[in-house]
């Protein structure tokens, strides 16, 4: 409707931004727009082209040829990277290893937060990643910082892991996620950072469920002040 708003949800890898933003999504009949999903698709066909990965112009010019699409089909999400389903490959080990270094360049960065204020500009969007309440929508009216001790965010991909079979350690989870929080924080263009005006959830010690309800609780009085 005419008083649909903006929510930015930012934080580091696995403090539970996609999980928590789609149920919030859902609950408000906002759509949800995953822009780790965007920097992920075009780092499965940077891997794929075997473009070195500090080459920020070949990426770049590939990125101008590439074609990423988030669709919504009844409770989940596809990736379509020209018009392929990647939704699974996008979540390979070899594309979250390598996806911090595709996204750190400042001339990728400056197309993507294009397409993604593109997509934001109806409102009626629920949007995550790193930089959406510093950068990509500055004026989203509910922002929001999950974080959770690497010790849980590595058990929680730990236990994904378990969950589709897979062989996973978690030590070694650890220090990926870690790894990536260090390039991510210190990249020079927009940044993993907490903007000043977020409301800040440490979700280490809460469920799912909790999480949503405090930020559909922060929505729900935003829309009310709004008259709504
Ligand atoms: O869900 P997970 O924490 O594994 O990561 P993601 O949200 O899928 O994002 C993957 C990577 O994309 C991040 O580690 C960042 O390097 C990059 N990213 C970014 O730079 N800016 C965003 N707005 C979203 C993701
Ligand atoms: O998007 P991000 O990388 O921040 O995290 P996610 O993929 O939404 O969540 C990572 C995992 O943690 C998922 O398996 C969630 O089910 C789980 N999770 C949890 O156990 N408790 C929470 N409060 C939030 C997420």
């Amino acid at each position: 409707g005419t008083n649909a708003i903006a929510v930015a949800i930012d934080g580091p890898a696995a403090a539970g931004k996609s999980t928590v933003a789609k149920i919030v999504a859902n609950e408000l009949g906002y759509i949800y727009i995953d822009t780790g999903a965007m920097y992920r698709a075009l780092t499965l066909k940077v891997l794929r082209k075997q473009i070195p990965l500090n080459e920020d112009k070949a990426i770049t010019n590939l990125l101008a040829n590439t074609d990423i699409q988030l669709k919504q089909s009844d409770s989940s999400q596809h990736v379509l990277m020209d018009e392929e389903d990647v939704t699974s490959a996008i979540r390979s080990e070899h594309v979250t290893n390598n996806v911090s270094y595709v996204a750190k360049h400042a001339i990728v960065r400056e197309e993507m937060v294009n397409r993604q204020r593109e997509l934001a500009r109806k409102r009626g969007v629920v949007m995550d990643g790193r930089d959406i309440g510093t950068h990509v929508i500055p004026d989203a009216e509910v922002k929001i910082f999950l974080k959770a001790t690497v010790e849980e965010r590595a058990r929680r991909r730990y236990e994904e892991n378990v969950q589709k079979g897979f062989a996973a350690d978690l030590e070694k989870l650890k220090e990926e996620i870690e790894q990536r929080d260090r390039i991510d924080s210190k990249r020079e263009v927009a940044p993993l950072v907490q903007a000043n005006d977020a409301i800040e959830l440490d979700t280490t010690d809460l469920s799912i469920n909790d999480v949503a309800a405090a930020i559909l609780e922060k929505v729900n009085k935003v829309l009310k002040n709004r008259g709504g």
